[in-house]
């Protein structure tokens, strides 16, 4: 069985010094274990945290990345820059297709990118409600997911991460019932399979997981951990969530 993974997704939250304080915080609260656990700080705070956090415990990730290693796109971030402090790269969060037009092919050079680099690219796909509602959950996904994997070969496929997060449930407090995210983590797979074989790629799922509710996600078939935004940056939660995963 794979090992777990906890990813926290802060977002566009807080400022240096908040950012300092959480990670002595979830040092305090977190054991180093069996479960592999990935914070993605605001890029202007990475280098900090890359120094201060004991990387025992915690990996660190980039919360986007450019598809270029360099040149005139400003404002933005090369993953050649990115690998010097980060492991991971969370690519296509549904924030950045909604809000900053990012559209699947984007998303594959992104992707692509990361693997150039050595850098692991964990992969968001999600539907919206209007999808939902007319059953294209797992069509929506996979086609998203089919598009991101556009470039990647055989041989690189171990390094992604899958997050399965349903746009809807996406820091609303309305998170998806564990029956609605099993057939779509389900079709995931399937899809990873007939494109690769047999694989280790993890799936996770993401929206409105708090320390309530993960347990009951990370004991779902198929789901190897989760991406956890608002929860992520409170101490207690996120290192409740962490403690579920490690005692399964
Ligand atoms: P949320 O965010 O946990 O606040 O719903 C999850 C995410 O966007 O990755």
């Amino acid at each position: 069985m794979a090992k777990k993974l906890i990813v926290g997704n802060w977002k566009m939250n807080l400022d240096s010094h908040q950012s300092s304080l959480l990670i002595q915080k979830l040092d305090q609260r977190v054991t180093a274990g069996s479960v592999d656990v990935v914070l993605c700080p605001g890029f202007v705070d990475l280098y900090m945290v890359a120094k201060e956090v004991n990387g025992d415990k915690f990996s660190l990730g980039a919360q986007n990345c450019h598809w270029a290693d360099e040149g005139a796109y400003t404002g933005e971030t090369s993953p050649v820059v990115l690998k010097k402090l980060v492991d991971y790269v969370i690519i296509g969060h549904s924030e950045r297709r909604q809000y900053f037009n990012e559209d699947d092919k984007m998303i594959a050079k992104k992707v692509q990118a990361a693997l150039r680099h050595g850098l692991k690219p964990i992969i968001c796909v999600g539907e919206n409600l209007d999808d939902r509602h007319h059953n294209l959950s797992a069509r929506v996904v996979t086609d998203q997911l089919t598009a991101a994997l556009n470039m990647v070969d055989k041989d690189d496929i171990a390094k992604v991460t899958v997050a399965y997060e349903p746009v809807w449930a996406i820091g609303t407090g309305e998170f998806a019932k564990p029956d609605q995210v099993e057939p779509v983590v389900r079709a995931i797979r399937h899809t990873i399979e007939e494109l690769y074989g047999k694989n280790d790629v993890r799936v996770l799922y993401g929206g409105s997981v708090d320390q309530h509710n993960a347990a009951a996600y990370l004991k779902l078939l198929g789901v190897d951990g989760l991406l956890v935004g608002g929860a992520s940056i409170i101490a207690d939660q996120f290192a409740a969530i962490i403690k579920s995963a490690q005692s399964l």
